[in-house]
């Protein structure tokens, strides 16, 4: 029998959540989303992750996603969420409000998980960086696919700002620019994270993977990059696989 497990993966702009097949990563349910709440706090995305978990009809240990830092189920930072979330024991509120085990970690770390197990960084020895990039750009790096959590490093300073407020799939969309403009400042920023990380190989995910054939091939650095092979289904993935880890 396939082992199962829950996922929920959570964006800027919408929660989405899977049963996953934990023996080969795959999704065997529907994929649902629900639109993150305005504001996202921590009671109103509590509850819609319990809507989730109740319209899957789930039982059984959640993994979710997070945008932002999370250390051992607490949350430190939220850059594209409710302020209120800093500080908040994450784990704890969702698993109240879930009624099962929840455990939360980086949404980019959970993709990074998935990828390196199942996808585009599957058997890559050395350095590996899963980069995801949406409302943000999250960063999940792997050092022989051992997970070095919560890099951040979307928020490195570059050019005198913030890199993903500049480089962000979302900053594409909120400006208006096309792909030809966008790729450039992804090129600038990729440039700058491989002159400091060395990375072996490079994978792309989040929202502006599934477009990756818009603007991938004329990326052009000196590490191997591949666009991420679970395309945006990694999130949901890592986050079932961490939470199955940790039920053991
Ligand atoms: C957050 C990261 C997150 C990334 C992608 C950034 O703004 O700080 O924690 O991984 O967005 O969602």
């Amino acid at each position: 029998m396939a082992s199962l497990g829950f996922g929920i993966d959570i964006g800027g702009s919408g929660m989405k959540a899977a049963i996953v097949d934990l023996d080969n990563g795959t999704l065997v349910s529907e994929r649902l989303r629900i639109p993150t709440p305005k504001p996202a706090t921590p009671a109103a995305m509590a509850a819609v992750a319990a809507e989730l978990v109740h319209r899957h009809q789930w039982s059984g240990p959640i993994g979710v996603g997070f945008p932002g830092i999370v250390r051992h189920g607490v949350v430190h930072s939220a850059a594209n969420l409710d302020a209120s979330w800093v500080g908040v024991d994450a784990d704890r509120v969702f698993t109240a409000a879930c009624g099962a085990d929840t455990h939360m970690v980086n949404d980019a770390d959970a993709a990074g998980l998935a990828e390196v197990r199942w996808g585009a960084g599957r058997g890559v020895a050395g350095v590996v960086l899963v980069l995801t990039f949406g409302t943000g750009i999250g960063s999940g790096l792997f050092v022989d696919g051992i997970l070095v959590p919560n890099t951040e490093l979307g928020h490195l300073e570059l050019d005198g700002r913030d890199a993903e407020s500049h480089a962000a799939a979302s900053v594409r969309e909120r400006e208006g620019i096309g792909w030809a403009e966008w790729t450039p400042r992804v090129e600038r920023y990729l440039r700058h994270v491989e002159m400091l990380f060395s990375p072996d190989l490079i994978v792309i995910g989040g929202g502006a993977s599934k477009a990756a054939d818009q603007w991938l091939p004329s990326i052009s650095i000196s590490t191997p990059i591949v666009g991420a092979a679970m395309a945006n289904n990694a999130g949901i993935v890592g986050a079932a696989l961490v939470a199955r880890v940790a039920a053991r």
